[in-house]
């Protein structure tokens, strides 16, 4: 379980997160929705030690993460995808995803091997495209392989920063599907931010809504889904 309390993270006087507490259940899909500059990419960015917390916990695992560096998060069993489908250009689909591999906490080689099976079987568009250069992908094809990269860490938390962003409709639905299915089969816990609120809702378990750095709820993804005043309140929709 992933837990947060109290969590404050601060830009010199700008204070992005404001006091945020949640819990993200293990093997479950939690999402965390709310306006530009709600504070989801800090929220995400603090979890992976990125941005130092100014106070507050945050607890992995029954460890504390506070204070460590994001190397040794990500061996802790944290992947983060940053938000704009972040690839090396220059590099190709395969070298792009091995590099997923160099911080695994494990790394025997028969094992990154079959990690990396899994997510050419994940998205077979990838394997066709192995040796061409990440920088000629589609945006959708980056997102994907932005996601493989991440998941041949064989993270236990995987944290996802907007992978809708520019993509078309049935991209996002397929991208969100596969993470969808990857949580129920594997126990994989999912932070999921988004914007698009309706198909992060439409599959996740748990809804945070972030207002201006602060939760202004914390349901069952259903009820804030189901919930109208809310929407139209923080998401203006
Ligand atoms: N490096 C930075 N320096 C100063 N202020 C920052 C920095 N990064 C973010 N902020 C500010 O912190 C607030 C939260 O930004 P953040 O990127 O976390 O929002 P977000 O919810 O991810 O928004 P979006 O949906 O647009 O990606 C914003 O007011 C933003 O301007
Ligand atoms: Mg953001």
């Amino acid at each position: 379980m992933l837990k947060i309390e109290n969590l404050v993270t601060e830009y010199g006087a700008v204070r992005a997160i404001d006091g945020v507490s949640f819990t993200a259940a293990e093997g479950k899909i939690t999402t965390v929705i709310g306006a530009n500059g709600a504070g989801k990419s800090t929220l995400l960015r603090t979890i992976s030690g990125l941005e130092r917390a100014k106070s507050g916990q945050i607890t992995w695992a029954d460890k504390s993460l506070i204070g460590k560096a994001p190397e040794s998060i990500v061996r802790s069993g944290i992947a983060h995808v940053p938000e704009g489908h972040a690839v090396i250009s220059q590099l190709t689909v395969a070298e792009n995803i091995e590099m997923g591999s160099l911080f695994r906490r494990r790394n025997f080689r028969s094992d990154v091997k079959l990690a990396i099976d899994e997510v050419y079987e994940l998205f077979p568009r990838l394997a066709e495209r192995s040796k061409q250069l990440a920088g000629t992908l589609s945006g959708g094809e980056r997102q994907m392989l932005a996601i493989s990269r991440a998941l041949v860490s064989r993270p236990k938390l995987l944290l996802l920063d907007e992978p809708s962003l520019g993509l078309a409709p049935l991209v996002v639905e397929q991208i969100i599907q596969t993470v969808s299915d990857l949580c129920r089969k594997s126990g994989l816990t999912v932070l999921l931010v988004e914007q698009n609120a309706n198909s992060a809702l439409a599959v996740a378990d748990y809804g945070v809504l972030l207002s201006l750095g602060k939760v202004v709820a914390n349901l069952p993804a259903a009820e804030l889904k189901a919930d109208a005043s809310l929407r139209a309140a923080y998401l203006g929709y």
